[in-house]
């Protein structure tokens, strides 16, 4: 399953570098996030490249929606995440692909086109970013960077725990692509990510990607965070982790 997402992922990366920083129209949704052609070219690409390999497996996709099976799989599917970024010229783009067994996720691909950056993580074999194994970083609260996802709904909570995030960690950054978020965790770039409230498709590669590289994960209030659980939770190195509760318990 790991190298039908990876070529899936490639394929789907190279149609965003073809509209990326071109005048690619932007729609609107209900929720007022873009959408473009690339989404849905991109996520055409991973559907048709799955299903010749997976024709049972059932598939979730944030354009397209749910095509229900009755296989234990189930292919969890962001085709471009970040298509604020995207639309704007910024390269902080990707495309996210998990493949779960049983509602776990079992396999996931993070890509970022712009820089060929391939994060890859299979259950209990670990995290790999450009064909390396990677670890989550030991830096401590003091030296910690820490990002956001915030949902739709979760704009204020966001500003009163942005501006509290200086008493306690070293800095702070609001990307805009949660699947990239995750991934830096996960090769010891970043300390930590503070997810409220987003979709399944924003981070169910990028999960197992930090929970392989040995980071943690829990709700807000530090219990086990299991995949379909919630869609709030802390991801970290496990140095920070118990900072971020705290902060997330006064926000
Ligand atoms: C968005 C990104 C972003 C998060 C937004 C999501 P999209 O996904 O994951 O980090 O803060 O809430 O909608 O729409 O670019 O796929
Ligand atoms: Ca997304
Ligand atoms: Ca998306």
């Amino acid at each position: 399953m790991l190298n039908t997402a990876i070529s899936a992922a490639r394929k789907a990366g190279a149609i965003t570098l073809r509209y990326f920083e071109t005048s690619v129209a932007r729609e609107v949704k209900e929720d007022k996030s873009f959408f473009t052609v690339a989404d849905k070219e991109a996520e055409a690409a991973i559907i048709s490249e799955i299903k010749k390999e997976f024709p049972d497996h059932g598939i979730v996709c944030e354009e397209s929606g749910e095509e229900k099976s009755a296989s234990a799989f189930q292919w969890v599917i962001d085709p471009l995440d970040g298509t604020g970024n995207f639309v704007n010229g910024i390269p902080l783009f990707s495309v996210s692909i998990a493949a779960l067994k049983d509602g776990v996720p079992v396999a996931a691909v993070v890509y970022q086109p712009v820089g060929d950056s391939l994060y890859t993580a299979e259950q209990g074999k670990g995290t790999q970013w450009r064909g390396k194994r990677v670890r989550v970083s030991g830096g401590d609260a003091e030296h910690a960077m820490i990002t956001f996802g915030p949902g739709k709904k979760e704009k204020e909570r966001l500003n009163r725990l942005f501006s509290l995030t200086e008493q306690c960690v070293k800095s702070k950054r609001y990307l805009g692509c949660a699947a990239l978020e995750l991934a830096y965790i996960a090769r010891g770039g970043t300390e930590g990510f503070l997810c409220f409230g987003l979709n399944k498709w924003d981070y169910a590669a990028g999960v197992l990607l930090v929970a392989e590289a040995g980071g943690r994960i829990t709700d807000l209030l530090g219990k086990p965070w299991v995949f379909g659980s919630s869609n709030y939770f802390i991801a970290s190195n496990g140095a920070v982790h118990e900072t971020l509760l705290a902060l997330a318990a006064r926000g």
